[in-house]
């Protein structure tokens, strides 16, 4: 953290004074300091009745800000002989807010975003005109090249939003804005800021914005295992922090209800067992399990009601309306039918739904292609016996069930002829100590990825592609046959879109936003 020396915290509440704390603690090189408006507030910081009772705090906040002083004695003997090792104060609390953002390296946006109570989107969207008030301070005194970062919890957008309120009042310099939400729980903040299960990082992935990311990731890695810090764009990373809190009262909302059938059921039918059998199941995990009246705090609510306001006023589009809003005289071909891949069920499956969904669209053809089971016949569609025949012509794929063969690139295209070739097979036995017929698509495309980057090319020889390719697509020859502009929806994420960009296609993945 070489050219970190001064970092500030603007708004001394609930996430801004123990994150402080915590981040001067561990880097007893940076001086951290924490300012707000509220004098009351801030000569509470500063005395020993801190404003938030949360176990291990003052203990913490003594360390950084008032130091310490580690008392030695060498040799006995020579007791006067004291050797002092003091630790220097490196945590403020202040109300000189100019001062310290003109200062600072990095500035942590830490202020309140409470949901609007008036107006537009009431009751739902959160109220950033603390953010606004604070990014203005910053825009005005901040000084150039400071890192500023967005710690309150805020709608998606809203670093966009204080890139631009900075551009507006200081056009001539450039500002790196990074998302990096606190996931703390009141109660066991402390702890929570000691070991984190993440941290979070989000930043514009553009050479400027990686490094304002990197530099905020040492200030964590000085007590933060590397693999727990999460590096993502602006907006994957404000988005996160809400869904985190949705799903964890999602699933208090769930248990609760669940209780209320253990009532119902009686028979002794017990809420307690129920969520020890159930969170002993490693995908569900044993906590926030508890049953009771309801979550209560002041994240929850406002984050689930912030969700929902995005979510309703986002405009979500489908296949039809890609294809200008009427699929009449297209072909549109299926890839996959079975509920999963690796299987041949295709009860329930949802492709069923959707393929009937695009016939009520009164397209040319449906095409479909599984290569695992056999589709049930369905009125307007026809069933393919390959991929070749399902994509041909077509002017949109449609991947609904994530079978490996889909994903398509070189090395998967390459796995059917490498297993006739045993000169070809020995070498990848040489190079990854694995033989050909025993290894996942999805492997031996990494070791040819990695191979490209070292410019070695074990698989080189491999070159050129077979034309008998059995039921790995060949997206290359996919895009010769269809129709442009060459859509594909890919419903279950299995296709490597920049890969298939390349090859001219518009690729649209579930939840990849633009
Ligand atoms: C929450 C998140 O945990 C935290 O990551 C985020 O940064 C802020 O919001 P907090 O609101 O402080 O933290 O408290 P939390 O411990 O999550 O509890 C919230 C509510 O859920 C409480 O009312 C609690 O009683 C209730 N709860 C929690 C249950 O009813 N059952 C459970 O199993 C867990």
């Amino acid at each position: 953290v070489g050219h970190v020396k001064n970092v500030c915290f603007v708004g001394a509440g609930f996430v801004g004074g123990p994150t402080a704390a915590v981040i001067a603690y561990h880097n007893p090189q940076i001086q951290v300091t924490v300012v707000d408006l509220n004098e009351e507030r801030i000569s509470a910081w500063n005395s020993s009745h801190l404003p938030i009772h949360e176990d291990g705090l003052l203990k913490v906040v003594r360390i950084a800000r008032d130091g310490t002083l580690d008392t030695i004695f060498s040799l006995p003997g020579f007791a006067d002989c004291i050797h002092l090792k003091a630790r220097q104060p490196n945590l403020m609390f202040s109300t000189a807010v100019v001062e310290a953002i003109s200062i600072s390296d990095i500035i942590f946006i830490c202020v309140n975003t409470p949901t609007k109570t008036q107006g537009l989107g009431s009751g739902a969207m959160a109220d950033i005109s603390a953010i606004e008030g604070a990014t203005r301070s910053i825009a005005k005194h901040a000084r150039p090249g400071a890192i500023i970062v967005e710690k309150s919890t805020v709608s998606c957008g809203t670093a966009r939003m204080i890139q631009e309120i900075l551009e507006y009042h200081r056009p001539e310099t450039s500002f790196e804005i990074l998302s990096n939400p606190e996931f703390l729980a009141e109660g066991t903040a402390v702890q929570d800021l000691m070991h984190p299960d993440r941290i979070l990082i989000g930043s514009a992935q553009t050479t400027p914005g990686l490094r304002a990311a990197s530099t905020l990731q040492e200030v964590y890695a000085a007590w933060v295992p590397r693999d727990r810090i999460v590096t993502v764009n602006t907006f994957s990373s404000e988005l996160s922090k809400l869904v985190a809190n949705a799903m964890l009262a999602q699933r208090i909302s769930s248990i609760n209800s669940i209780s209320a059938i253990c009532e119902g059921v009686g028979h002794g039918a017990d809420i307690g067992d129920v969520s020890l059998a159930t969170g002993k199941d490693k995908r569900l995990g044993a906590k926030f399990l508890q049953a009771g009246v309801g979550f209560g705090g002041s994240c929850f609510e406002k984050d689930i009601r912030n969700l929902a306001y995005l979510a309703a006023t986002l405009h979500l589009d489908v296949v039809v309306s890609d294809l200008n809003g009427s699929l009449r005289g297209k072909k549109i071909s299926v890839l996959g039918f079975a509920f999963k891949d690796g299987t041949n069920d295709t009860r329930n499956s949802i492709a069923v739904h959707i393929i009937k969904d695009l016939a009520n669209e009164m397209p040319r053809e449906i095409a479909i292609f599984d290569p695992g089971c056999s589709p049930t016949q369905l009125d307007r569609v026809k069933i393919c016996g390959s991929w070749r025949g399902a994509a041909q012509a077509s002017s949109a794929v449609c991947v609904l069930t994530p079978w490996k063969q889909f994903r398509g690139c070189r090395a998967a295209v390459l796995v059917k002829s490498l297993n006739k070739e045993p000169d070809v097979s020995a070498t990848v036995f040489k190079f990854v100590g694995k033989d050909l017929p025993e290894m996942d698509i999805l492997e031996l495309e990494t070791i040819v990825r990695r191979s490209a980057s070292e410019s070695e090319d074990p698989l080189g020889r491999l070159k050129p592609l077979p034309s008998h390719l059995g039921d790995v697509v060949d997206w290359a020859e996919v895009a010769e046959t269809m129709q442009e502009p060459r859509w594909v929806f890919d419903g279950r994420n299995v296709v490597d879109i920049s890969e298939l960009q390349t090859l001219g296609f518009r690729v649209k993945g579930i939840g990849k936003g633009f």
